[in-house]
């Protein structure tokens, strides 16, 4: 008796502790909003930045956002603007709010190129047959929202300029944290004129 006793309240410290620890991995919205001040300079205080040099972090999924500010802060994604800032962050728990914050952030949307929305669709849907680029959609979603629990980013929505940024930076190696090579090896085959035209479709693109 006594022993069955012991043994439910091991068990329910057990559950608690894990239970604990699970709701310490998603952060504290609450807390990543006040902790946001200082991103809001760039970002924009719900995370719809307006200069398209600075990316949206509205609606972005939480893990891949968490993800990110570790790689800035471990040197494994380089940026003279945004490492001194990660690395700022006081705390591990702090960049767990703060993903938690911007994540729970609508975002605005944005407007496409008119001129250049055809020929990206085709890439973003379909790739690019001839030097073998894999469809957009396959990994970030048929309306660009990504996979969250997978960390594939959101990519709808988002400044053109700063996706074609991105798409140069993993094709000349100045971005080197994709895992598996997985946008490098995409972006690697990719002219600048290709790049633009998806990186326009992707800006008007909502869910
Ligand atoms: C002075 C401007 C500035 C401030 C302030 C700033 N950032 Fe950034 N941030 C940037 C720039 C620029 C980039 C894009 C870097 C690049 O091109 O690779 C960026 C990128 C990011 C990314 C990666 C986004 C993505 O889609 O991959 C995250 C996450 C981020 N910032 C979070 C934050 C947080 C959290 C704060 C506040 C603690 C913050 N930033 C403060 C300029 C800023
Ligand atoms: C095999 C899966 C896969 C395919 C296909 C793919 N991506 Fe990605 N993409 C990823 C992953 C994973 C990341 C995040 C890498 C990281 O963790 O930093 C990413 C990141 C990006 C980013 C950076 C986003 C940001 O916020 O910084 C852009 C832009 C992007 N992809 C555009 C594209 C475009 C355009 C295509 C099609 C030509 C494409 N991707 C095809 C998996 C993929």
């Amino acid at each position: 008796m006594k022993k069955a006793i012991l043994f439910a309240l091991a068990t329910s410290f057990v559950g608690t502790a894990v239970f604990a620890n699970e709701s310490a991995k998603t952060g504290d919205a609450t807390k990543g909003k006040t902790l946001s001040a200082v991103c809001a300079a760039c970002h924009g205080a719900d995370g719809n930045s307006s200069n398209p040099d600075w990316p949206k972090l509205a609606g972005q999924g939480e893990a891949y956002i968490v993800k990110q500010l570790h790689d800035f802060r471990e040197d494994k994604r380089a940026e003279a603007t945004m490492t001194p800032m990660a690395k700022g962050i006081a705390t591990d728990e702090d960049v767990l709010h703060l993903a938690a914050y911007f994540s729970s952030q609508k975002q605005t949307g944005g407007t496409a190129n008119k001129d250049k929305v055809a020929a990206g669709e085709k890439i973003y849907r379909g790739g690019i047959m001839a030097s073998g680029v894999a469809a957009c959609s396959g990994c970030h979603g048929p309306t660009g929202m990504g996979n969250p629990p997978a960390k594939y980013p959101r990519i709808s929505g988002q400044h053109a300029k700063y996706i074609a940024k991105q798409l140069k930076a993993f094709r000349s190696g100045s971005r080197t944290n994709d895992p598996g090579k997985m946008m490098r090896n995409i972006a690697a085959k990719m002219s600048d004129a290709e790049i633009e035209a998806v990186a326009e479709y992707i800006a008007g693109l909502h869910d």
